[in-house]
């Protein structure tokens, strides 16, 4: 297994070398940061979670009709296991297995869950999806349903995600699937709001990755001296977040240091968007050639259940 769960230090040191700066998405998630997913997963200008809850509402029925009871659920970037209670209730599958970067908040939520499902054999699984990772050897390889919700693939650029897709179709049997919940392109001030709210969460769920970093390499951040910055790059598709400084400063960690200029800033997110028949193309280069669709009245938010 590649090693940046255990050293991400070189790979953050490298990335605030680099010009522009950049610290990746997975960053994001200590506890803290978990835990401002959760409030923006609530804001009133962030839409996706709750409009792909809602294609969950009104399609849940047709998709379980698909995967069949008795499956193994596998759900990536599991975060609160919020959804994992009523995807089950929905499958009701024997195995389910709760894969998430965020080793403390992952290990309550599925303690949680197994009160929750008395019937279902619950896991946990600490892994980095950007690198290779294998699931518990004893789990059924028969019938593995692959749940992907939230639209995390959007934080690969179309090449790292066609990859990663790879990687999952390697994962299950010609029997298994792949449930993915996928933001769609949409009206550019729908996308701005969205990573600008009102209440501020996005920016100190933005901000709050510097501190994560400051833990993780002993650098020395000051927070107050960076704003956060989201907006929607047209060209590529994709939302953008980025820190920028407000003030000349250097950062310093143990064996390096960074200047940074004014106005000048640390790239720490995109967020792609996609047109529903260019996921359906690259699911099918994927090894995914049967997929359905569907989708909430205005067509914002996705959820593809594909086949090999
Ligand atoms: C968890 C990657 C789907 O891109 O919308 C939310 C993360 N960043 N607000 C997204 C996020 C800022 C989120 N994903």
């Amino acid at each position: 297994m590649a090693d940046s769960l255990l050293l991400p230090s070189l790979e953050i040191v490298q990335g605030l070398l680099q010009t522009p700066a950049h610290i990746a998405p997975k960053y994001f998630y200590d506890s803290v940061g978990s835990a401002l997913f959760e409030q923006i997963t609530r804001l009133p200008e962030y839409y996706p979670t709750r409009t792909e809850r809602q294609i969950m509402a009104e399609h849940g029925g047709a998709i379980a009709q698909q995967v069949g009871a008795g499956a193994t659920v596998i759900e990536l970037g599991a975060g609160s296991c919020e959804k994992a209670k009523d995807l089950c209730q929905l499958l009701a599958p024997t195995h389910f297995v709760a894969v998430d970067i965020s080793t403390e908040f992952l290990h309550d939520a599925v303690a949680q869950l197994r009160v929750a499902l008395p019937g279902v054999d619950v896991r946990a699984l600490a892994a980095d999806l950007t690198a290779d990772f294998a699931l518990p050897h004893d789990l059924p390889q028969q019938r593995r349903l692959l749940f992907y919700p939230g639209s995390s693939i959007g934080n690969f650029d179309p090449a790292q995600a066609l990859e990663l897709l790879q990687r999952l179709r390697g994962l299950i049997d010609t029997d298994g699937a792949l449930l993915i919940g996928v933001d769609l392109l949409k009206d550019q001030g729908i996308l701005d709001a969205a990573y600008n709210d009102a209440a501020g969460v996005t920016a100190a769920f933005n901000l709050n990755v510097l501190s994560h970093v400051n833990r993780l390499i002993g650098a020395d951040f000051e927070l107050s001296q960076w704003r956060h910055r989201a907006f929607f790059n047209a060209l590529e598709s994709r939302i953008e977040m980025h820190l920028q400084a407000r003030v000349d400063s250097v950062v310093h960690w143990p064996g390096g240091e960074r200047r940074f200029a004014r106005d000048e800033s640390i790239h720490t997110e995109n967020s792609y968007k996609y047109r529903a028949d260019d996921f359906v193309q690259l699911l099918a280069r994927a090894g995914f050639a049967r997929t359905q669709v569907w989708s909430d009245d205005h067509a914002w938010f996705a959820l593809f259940l594909a086949r090999p």
